[in-house]
């Protein structure tokens, strides 16, 4: 079981000489304990409007808050869901699906939001599938429409990197497995920026991030996708553009509308995940199977 952390406790990876990768390691423990499943194949974080994607990937073996697993805190936002569950894919691969996530701006530190992937690698996953809403630059994309992360630029002005590890981070967004996804849906791809939230960004910041080469604005993935790659997993993104991002439409942003069009696209992507996970299942980078 995980050790209950209250308030007053020391939150695992903010304990002294806390090492995240061994916190990960005992989250993967009770993963494995609850699930029964000792390796998973996949991993998979749903963000707003895909959480119901886990409903079509696989038969469901286990399903538990993700606060009961060591280093995971409670979702500090409605729309997000709290559960860690496991799937069994109809290839016999097992993906784990984490509908929990601790954004950089509730402030908690970075190992906290990227102790998910971590945990996801420890738990023997080799594909970690990244998902989020996010506002879109590009006028035509109406909201519900769902991007391919090509790439990112990370404007947070931080790293789940500690001390000097220096991470290589050229196609850490796999274009073998973003062609994959292509042979089933021509999505459009864009480069994600992550700003730090939680405030939307103003119409002037949203140029900016146009003029530096940015098309989706957010605030979630980039730095779980440096700590994946970290963790030597293969990375796919996806956006679903809730919104155009401030000062590309006249309408202001507000979070029910983010959530609204979240829930509106949800039925089209939980089938276009399925897809896109059955068929990213059958091989590995070495094309050996998944499973
Ligand atoms: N900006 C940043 N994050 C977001 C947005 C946005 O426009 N929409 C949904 N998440």
């Amino acid at each position: 079981m995980a050790e209950p952390h209250s308030i007053e406790s020391v939150h695992p990876l903010d304990a002294p000489g806390a090492v995240p990768a061994e916190v990960a390691a005992r989250a993967a423990q009770v993963i494995a304990d609850r699930t029964g499943v000792a390796r998973h194949d996949i991993a998979l974080t749903l963000g707003s409007g895909w959480g119901r994607a886990a409903e079509s990937i696989g038969e469901l073996v286990a399903e538990f808050p993700a606060e009961e697993v060591p280093g995971f805190s409670k979702p500090a936002l409605t729309g997000h869901t709290g559960s860690i569950r496991s799937l069994r894919l109809p290839s016999g691969a097992h993906a784990l699906v984490i509908g929990a996530r601790t954004h950089f701006y509730e402030g908690h530190g970075v190992r906290r939001v990227v102790h998910s992937v971590r945990t996801a690698a420890a738990a023997g996953a080799r594909i970690m599938v990244l998902t989020n809403g996010a506002g879109g630059l590009d006028p035509d994309w109406a909201p519900g429409t769902p991007v391919l992360i090509s790439d990112h630029i990370n404007l947070t002005a931080a790293s789940p990197l500690e001390g000097a590890t220096f991470v290589d981070l050229t196609d850490l967004y796999s274009s073998r497995l973003r062609a994959l996804v292509r042979e089933l849906d021509p999505l459009d791809e864009g480069v994600y920026v992550q700003f730090r939230g939680p405030h939307y960004e103003t119409p002037a910041e949203v140029r900016m991030a146009g003029a530096i080469g940015g098309d989706i604005v957010g605030m979630s993935t980039a730095l779980e996708a440096i700590a994946a790659r970290e963790a030597g997993m293969e990375v796919l993104g996806f956006s679903l553009i809730t919104n155009a991002a401030a000062g590309i439409s006249p309408t202001p942003l507000s979070h029910a509308e983010v959530i609204e069009a979240g829930k509106a696209a949800e039925a089209h992507l939980a089938e276009l995940l399925a897809r896109v996970v059955a068929r990213i299942a059958e091989t590995d980078a070495d094309g050996e199977p998944v499973a």
